[in-house]
C-alpha cells in the first residue's frame, strides 16, 4: 500500500531547553532542584546534555544520521532575557548557531518559545499568576521571533499549559507547587491569554512566521459505558483540555477557566501540536477530589510520582481526527515512552505511527510527528529516573548510545511511512 504520509511530512524528535542545555541558573526549575526532596531521584538537571556548550550540533546530527528531517526545541527565556527588558545577544547568538546547524543537516525546526521553566525574575513576581506576565512573553516572544524568524518558520507559544498549571499551580511536585485548584485555573487562564496576545504580537511582527500553541491530549475514557462513569471522565477532560479548545475556537473563556471573552483569542491558532502519551480510564467514584473520578492504573506506564497513562494508539488517531474540526494543521508535537530498556518503545512507535497514518488516510491534516525524545534527559520532577530516548545516555561520562528503537524509527523517516507493517 502506498504511504499515507504526504510529501514533506515532518520527522523528528522533540527536546525542551532545560532538559537538554544545561546550567539554566536563572530559571524557576534551577531554584526548585536546590531542594533534593522536589527530585524522585534527588538528581538535578546540572550540566543536562551540556547543548548550550556545543552538544546540541553533535545531537542534531544523530537525528539527521537516523533520518530525521525535523526537531522540536525550545529558547530558554531566563538566557534570553536575563532582567526585564534586557536581551542577551550572545545568548541569540547560540540559538541562530544551533538553527543553522539544523538547517544545514537538512531539519527544519520547529521553536517553542516557553516550555515551563520561567525566568526567576518573573516567578519572583507569582509566575503566570502576575499581572504582568502576558505582556512580558508577548515582548519575550516579539523580540525572539524578530531576532530569529530567518532561522525558523514554525513557532509554538507555549508547551502544555494544562500540564504546568494543574502540577505547578494546581499540585506541590513542580514550580511553583502552589497545591490550590484554583491557582491552577487561573494560571490555565493566563497562559491562554498570553498566548493570545503573543500569537497577535509575533504575527504583527513577521510575516514568515507559522504560530501554534502545544496541548497535552491524552484521551480520558469513561471505565464502563455508564452514565456514573460518562460524567466524571468527560467533566475530566474538559477541564484539562476541552475547555481550552473550545476558548481556542470560540475566543471566549468558560467555566471552569473563567466566563470572559478573550481579545485576540478567537482564532490564534496557525497550527496545533498535540502531545500524546496515553488514555486514562476514570470510574465514578463521590470521595474523589477530581470531578468524582477515580482513575485506575493498571497498565500504565508510572512510577510513584508520574503517570503517563496507558500506551494506547488508537486514542492518538481519535485524538487527531476530533482536532479536524479546529480547521488548522495538526503536528504530533510529542509521543514517547518511559522504557529504560527499550522493550516497549519500539512497538510503540510502530503502533503509533500507524496510528497517524490512519488519521491522514480518514482526513486529518496533520503535518508531522515528533517523538519524545532523542536522548534521554533531565524528566523535570522524576530527575533522571525517567529515561525516554531514543539514545541512551550514560551520564557518567556523556556517551550516548542508540537504544534499538532509534533503527526502528530511521527506518520509518527513510522510508516516510512506507515500511509500517500492513494494517490488519
Ligand atoms: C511532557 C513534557 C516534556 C517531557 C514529556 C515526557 O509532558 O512536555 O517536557 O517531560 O512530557
Amino acid at each position: 500500500m502506498q504511504s499515507a504520509f504526504p510529501e514533506g511530512f515532518l520527522w523528528g524528535t522533540a527536546t525542551s531547553s532545560h532538559q537538554v542545555e544545561g546550567e539554566n541558573q536563572a530559571n524557576d526549575w534551577w531554584e526548585w532542584e536546590r531542594d533534593a526532596s522536589h527530585l524522585f531521584d534527588g538528581a538535578p538537571s546540572g550540566k543536562a546534555l551540556e547543548w548550550w556548550t556545543g552538544r546540541a550540533e553533535e545531537d542534531l546530527a544523530r537525528a539527521a544520521g537516523l533520518g530525521q528531517n525535523a526537531h522540536r526545541l525550545s529558547l530558554e527565556w531566563s538566557r534570553l532575557e536575563p532582567e526585564p527588558g534586557k536581551w542577551d545577544d550572545r545568548a541569540f547568538e547560540r540559538y541562530v548557531e544551533m538553527l543553522r546547524a539544523a538547517r544545514s543537516l537538512g531539519i527544519t525546526p520547529m521553536v517553542t518559545l516557553n516550555h515551563f521553566t520561567l525566568p526567576r525574575w518573573l516567578a519572583q513576581k507569582g509566575g503566570w499568576l502576575s499581572n504582568e506576565a502576558a505582556a512580558r512573553f508577548a515582548s519575550f516572544a516579539t523580540e525572539s521571533v524578530a531576532r530569529l524568524e530567518a532561522h525558523a518558520e514554525l513557532w509554538a507559544t507555549l508547551n502544555e499549559p494544562n500540564v504546568l498549571a494543574y502540577l505547578g499551580y494546581g499540585g506541590t511536585r513542580w514550580p511553583p507547587g502552589r497545591g490550590e485548584i484554583s491557582a491552577a485555573l487561573r494560571a490555565y487562564a493566563a497562559m491562554l491569554r498570553a498566548h493570545a496576545l503573543a500569537y497577535r504580537a509575533i504575527k504583527a511582527r513577521s510575516a514568515r512566521a507559522r504560530v501554534g500553541l502545544v496541548l497535552s491530549l491524552p484521551v480520558f475514557d469513561p471505565a464502563r459505558a455508564t452514565v456514573r462513569d460518562r460524567a466524571p471522565a468527560s467533566m475530566t477532560d474538559w477541564a484539562f483540555s476541552g475547555a481550552a479548545l473550545h476558548a481556542l475556537s470560540k475566543g471566549r473563556l468558560v467555566p471552569p477557566l473563567g466566563a470572559s471573552r478573550v481579545p485576540g483569542l478567537r482564532g490564534a491558532l496557525d497550527w496545533l501540536g498535540v502531545n500524546y502519551y496515553g488514555r486514562y480510564t476514570v470510574e465514578f467514584d463521590p470521595r474523589s477530589p477530581e470531578f468524582f473520578g477515580r482513575r485506575p492504573s493498571a497498565g500504565h506506564i508510572k512510577t510513584p510520582w508520574s503517570d503517563w497513562g496507558e500506551p494506547w494508539a488508537e486514542g492518538l488517531t481519535r485524538r487527531l481526527l476530533q482536532l479536524g474540526k479546529l480547521g488548522v494543521p495538526l503536528y504530533v508535537t510529542e509521543n514517547g515512552i518511559r522504557d529504560p530498556r527499550d522493550e516497549l518503545r519500539p512497538d510503540f512507535l510502530r503502533q503509533h505511527i500507524a496510528a497517524v497514518a490512519r488519521a491522514l488516510r480518514g482526513g486529518a491534516d496533520v503535518r508531522g510527528y515528533f517523538h519524545w525524545s532523542l536522548v534521554d534527559n533531565f524528566e523535570w520532577a522524576e530527575g533522571w529516573s525517567s529515561p525516554f530516548g531514543l539514545y541512551a545516555l550514560d551520564r557518567t561520562t556523556g556517551l550516548r548510545a542508540a537504544r534499538p528503537s532509534a533503527a526502528v524509527y530511521a527506518s520509518l523517516c527513510r522510508s516516510n511511512g512506507a515500511t509500517l507493517p500492513p494494517e490488519r
